[in-house]
């Protein structure tokens, strides 16, 4: 391809804005160009706003637009789709018909039925596609990576949040308009977000896939939120645990919480192999193991088998996402997306997979048989 890609949004909420200033710094490098911004409200298409998250953002050459197909013709090289993902109307298979490559927010979709059409469309297609996992691109991640490729065998990871419900962010979609939350806080509620494993622990998973391979089967159990505790559709658990057993062996446990009037959060992200454990922190990742003669005259102090893999906060991944996948449309370079839309789905599955297990009084889910069994077909599909 010649020139800049050409590149449309859909969904000018928190994430398409932090899109938005991606591509903006990718258009003032000379290797995007944004045609339509489209959203659903007119007013997270104005002009004030949108500079109020992107500085220096100029609306001109750039069409704004309530109307999917208004920006279908403008035809873009390349759409961002960031939209909740219960309110998926055909957009992505439309959008591979006509040959336009694809960047689709996290979680792809709440149903599987819904995603398994998506990506047959961009794969009947021939498209571009990745899903937003930019995590991937996160220095501190790519470490990981690069430790475990090394010849260390992964066993388990270990996650644990404990956000408090208050801490949500309040989104730019108006659920009050219909019939969702009035305070626009959409996370909370489940059928808007598909609870807190599929919107939030799907980054987590997804990176335990990139490091340890696809997930064979999943097993949770949450504790549901007591009636007279839902305030304005704040209806998602209150705790999470959930157990991924990946194809090379290796396990994951996720433990969440979202609690009311705590105010205070917790996160704790652990990897073992089979002589070490590495520590992922918010401003580095170390790693723990004894490399000395075995066994040791005397066990070592701690900090005598302490290693920085990682110095730093990870950079910045939501532009580095973009770079990648801009870049893989205008060489052709697919190699260069690390979560293609059909690699996804398996993240996707796992989590979806975790809530048909709870669902199920935490029966072992096998991902393979919930994205294809008939037995798990009453599980895939979107309501009416
Ligand atoms: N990768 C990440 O780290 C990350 C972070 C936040 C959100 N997300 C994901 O991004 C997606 C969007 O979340 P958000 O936080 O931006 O939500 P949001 O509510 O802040 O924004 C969604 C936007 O989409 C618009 N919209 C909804 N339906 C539309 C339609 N049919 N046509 C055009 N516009 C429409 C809404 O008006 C709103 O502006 C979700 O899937 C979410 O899980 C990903």
């Amino acid at each position: 391809m010649t020139g800049p890609v050409r590149v449309a949004v859909m969904g000018l909420g928190q994430r398409g804005l932090q899109h938005l200033k991606a591509l903006w710094t990718l258009q003032e490098q000379g290797a995007a160009r944004l045609t339509a911004l489209a959203d659903a409200f007119p007013s997270n298409l104005e002009a004030g706003k949108l500079q109020n998250y992107v500085p220096g953002f100029r609306q001109k050459g750039i069409l704004h637009t309530t109307d999917f197909e208004a920006l279908l013709a403008q035809e873009p090289d390349a759409l961002y789709i960031c939209i909740p993902p219960n309110v998926h109307s055909g957009e992505v298979v439309r959008a591979a018909r006509a040959g336009i490559h694809l960047f689709v927010e996290k979680p792809m979709s709440l149903y599987l039925d819904e995603a398994l059409a998506m990506q047959a469309a961009i794969e009947g297609a021939g498209v571009l596609s990745t899903a937003g996992f930019q995590q991937r691109f996160d220095g501190r991640h790519e470490a990981v990576y690069r430790h475990l490729r090394e010849g260390r065998r992964p066993l388990m990871a270990c996650y644990t949040f404990h956000g408090p419900l208050e801490g949500h962010n309040v989104k730019h979609h108006q659920t009050e308009l219909e019939g969702g939350p009035k305070n626009r806080v959409w996370t909370a509620n489940r059928s808007w977000s598909g609870m807190t494993v599929v919107e939030g622990g799907i980054h987590l998973l997804d990176l335990w896939r990139y490091w340890f391979g696809d997930v064979e089967w999943v097993q949770a159990h949450y504790q549901h939120r007591a009636t007279e505790e839902i305030q304005d559709g704040a209806d998602n658990p209150y705790t999470y645990s959930a157990l991924f057993g990946f194809s090379g062996g290796a396990v994951g446990t996720m433990t969440l919480s979202r609690l009311r009037k705590v105010y205070a959060s917790h996160m704790d992200h652990q990897v073992m192999w089979t002589e070490g454990r590495i520590e992922i922190e918010g401003d580095g990742v170390k790693a723990y193991h004894y490399d000395g003669p075995y066994p040791p005259e005397r066990s070592p102090e701690p900090d005598a088998v302490e290693r920085s893999l990682y110095e730093g906060r990870g950079g910045d991944d939501t532009l580095a996402i973009s770079q990648a996948f801009v870049q893989a449309v205008s060489e052709g370079r697919p190699e260069l997306i690390r979560s293609p839309f059909g690699d996804a789905m398996n993240s996707l599955a796992a989590v979806l997979g975790a809530n048909v297990s709870d669902e199920l009084g935490g029966a072992r889910v096998d991902v393979e048989q919930l994205i294809h069994a008939e037995r798990y077909a009453a599980f895939r599909q979107k309501p009416t």
